[in-house]
C-alpha cells in the first residue's frame, strides 16, 4: 500500500494544470500536491496516476513519490475561491498526493537535450499505457538537476473507460508523432529489449495493489476490487511484448 499521510493545511490550487490540483502540508511534514477524488475527472484519474505511476517507478523511470492523502473537507472553509472550496468540499477521505518537487522547471524540448536511450524508454512506456497526455504543447515532464520526472498519469489506459471493449481498445497503435520527445530520436526498439521483459504479471499484480480499494470498488461488471485489478493488469500485459512495433509517428513510417 501507498504511505497515508493526513493533510493539515491546504496551501492554494497549483493554477497550471487543467485539473486544478491543490498543494498542502502533511502531517509528517511534507509538501504534496493532491489531486482530488471529488475532481470532474473522477477517481479513475487517480486509479490511473497510481498504476501508472509505480509501473513506471519500477522500470527505472523518475516518479516523483506517491501517498494516499486523507482530506478534512473542513480545511476548505477559509478558501476564498468557490470552485476551490467545493473540490475541497467533495473530496473527503480518501485522495491521491505526490511529492511536491520543489525547484522543478517545466520540461521545454527547444532547451533541453534528451538522448535517444531515455526518450526511447520514455516513450516506449507511453506507448504501453497509452498516454495521451505528453505532448509538445503539455509535456507533462519535470525537470530537476538530475534528470527528467514524470509527472500526470491521468490520461492513460482509455480502455478502462468501457471494460466490455477492452481488448479491442487495448490492440490499437500509439501515435507519437505529437509526443514531446518524438524529436529526439527514441530507441524504442532498445527500450523495449530492456523493459517489456519486466512486465510481468507479477510486476504488475505489485503495482496494482498499490491502489486503494475505495477507488476500485462498485466498478459495473467487477464483484471485487482485485477482480478490477486483474482487469488493469491484463491489457498493459498483453501490451508488453508488441507494442513497439505499433508505435506510429516517430520518422521512418512517416
Ligand atoms: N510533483 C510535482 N512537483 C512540482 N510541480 C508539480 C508536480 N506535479 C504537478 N506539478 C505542477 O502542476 C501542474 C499540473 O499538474 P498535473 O499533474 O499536470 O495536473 P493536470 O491534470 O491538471 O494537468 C504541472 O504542469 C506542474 O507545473
Ligand atoms: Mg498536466
Amino acid at each position: 500500500m501507498l504511505k497515508e499521510v493526513i493533510a493539515t493545511r491546504f496551501i492554494g490550487p497549483l493554477r497550471e494544470g487543467g485539473s486544478l490540483p491543490g498543494l498542502i502540508e502533511a502531517d509528517d511534514l511534507g509538501t504534496y500536491v493532491l489531486k482530488f477524488t471529488g475532481a470532474g475527472q473522477g477517481r479513475k484519474t487517480l486509479v490511473a496516476e497510481v498504476v501508472c505511476g509505480e509501473l513506471a517507478r519500477r522500470l527505472g523511470l523518475r516518479v516523483p513519490r506517491l501517498v494516499t492523502v486523507e482530506l478534512d473537507p473542513v480545511l476548505g472553509l477559509g478558501e476564498p475561491e468557490q470552485e476551490v472550496q467545493h473540490l475541497l468540499k467533495s473530496s473527503g477521505g480518501t485522495n491521491l498526493g505526490m511529492d511536491f518537487l520543489s525547484g522543478a522547471l517545466g520540461f521545454d524540448p527547444l532547451a533541453f537535450e534528451v538522448g535517444p536511450e531515455e526518450a526511447g524508454r520514455i516513450v516506449w512506456f507511453d506507448a504501453l499505457v497509452n498516454n495521451v497526455d505528453r505532448s509538445w504543447r503539455n509535456p507533462n515532464m519535470l525537470r530537476l538537476r538530475d534528470g527528467l520526472w514524470l509527472i500526470d498519469h491521468g490520461a492513460t489506459m482509455i480502455w478502462h473507460h468501457n471494460w466490455p471493449g477492452a481488448p479491442a481498445s487495448a490492440a490499437r497503435p500509439y501515435d507519437a508523432s505529437d509526443h514531446a520527445l518524438s524529436t529526439f530520436a527514441p530507441d524504442v526498439a532498445a527500450a523495449a529489449a530492456e523493459l517489456a521483459p519486466l512486465v510481468t504479471g507479477e510486476l504488475l499484480a505489485e503495482v496494482t495493489a498499490e491502489v486503494p480499494d475505495a477507488w476500485l470498488a462498485g466498478e459495473p461488471g467487477f464483484d471485487t476490487p482485485d477482480e478490477l485489478r486483474l482487469a488493469y493488469a491484463r491489457p498493459l500485459l498483453a501490451r508488453a511484448a508488441t507494442v513497439h512495433r505499433h508505435i506510429h509517428g516517430l520518422g521512418e513510417d512517416q
